[in-house]
């Protein structure tokens, strides 16, 4: 089974955390998209979705698929999304694809984050995929230089615009074994509008697509 195929997989194992009748976060992503597809024969047990991403609307529009704002929406019983790395506490690094402020605003409005991944995105701790962090334009080289401080190398994803018009930079090797605690710092330096570290906010079912089928992971985070 190829990575694609393990995508396709754990997509179709997420339909089953759908509350039917209700309304349904949707992130972004090339397993998203997987999902996506799914539930155009799903679209009656749909009320409408909140989207986090200008691509994600586009999708579920084309399906029939009536997408909110969250401000007319006052509950989310499920948020579907994927990740670019995972640990077993539901530790997250998200915005591979450049979503990860709509991303976080929508996985705090929902009760329960539903995370599929294939099994190459799982990891004892995160770091080994550039951290993405979105930055207001004007701030891009202030928040590089407190990367640098921190131990990072930050790199600018040139030519990509952001949904919100920010710039994203791609951070490798920073130290994260406190994940919960470099999501705190950096989120709260100026200039900076997401950090996609998921932490603070993890997973709570985490959905895992192997050779030999699909794992699913409950995670309870009363610590
Ligand atoms: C987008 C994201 C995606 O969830 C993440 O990049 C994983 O993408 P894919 O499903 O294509 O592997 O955070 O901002």
């Amino acid at each position: 089974m190829n990575q694609d195929d393990m995508k396709r997989a754990v997509a179709q194992a997420a339909l089953k955390e759908i509350t039917p009748g209700a309304i349904l976060g949707v992130g972004t992503g090339s397993t998203v998209n997987h999902l996506i597809d799914l539930l155009a024969n799903r679209v009656s047990d749909i009320r409408g979705a909140v989207s986090s991403s200008d691509a994600s609307t586009r999708r579920l529009q084309a399906i029939g698929i009536p997408v909110l704002d969250l401000n007319d929406v006052d509950s989310i019983p499920v948020y579907i999304d994927g990740a670019d790395e995972v640990t077993g506490h539901g530790h997250m690094i998200k915005g591979g694809g450049g979503a990860l402020t709509r991303e976080k605003i929508v996985a705090a409005a929902s009760r329960r984050f539903v995370c599929m991944v294939d099994a190459s995105k799982r990891v004892d701790v995160l770091g080994a995929f550039p951290l993405p962090i979105e930055v207001i334009p004007m701030a891009r080289s202030l928040v590089a230089r407190k990367l640098v401080a921190l131990g990072g190398r930050p790199a600018w994803r040139e030519g990509f615009i952001t949904d919100n018009g920010n710039l994203i930079l791609d951070v490798a090797a920073l130290d994260l074994t406190d994940a919960i605690g470099a999501e705190r710092t950096i989120t709260r330096w100026p200039g900076v509008v997401t950090v996609g570290l998921f932490a603070e906010r993890g997973a709570d079912i985490l959905l895992t697509g192997t050779g030999g089928g699909v794992g699913r992971q409950e995670i309870s985070h009363k610590n």
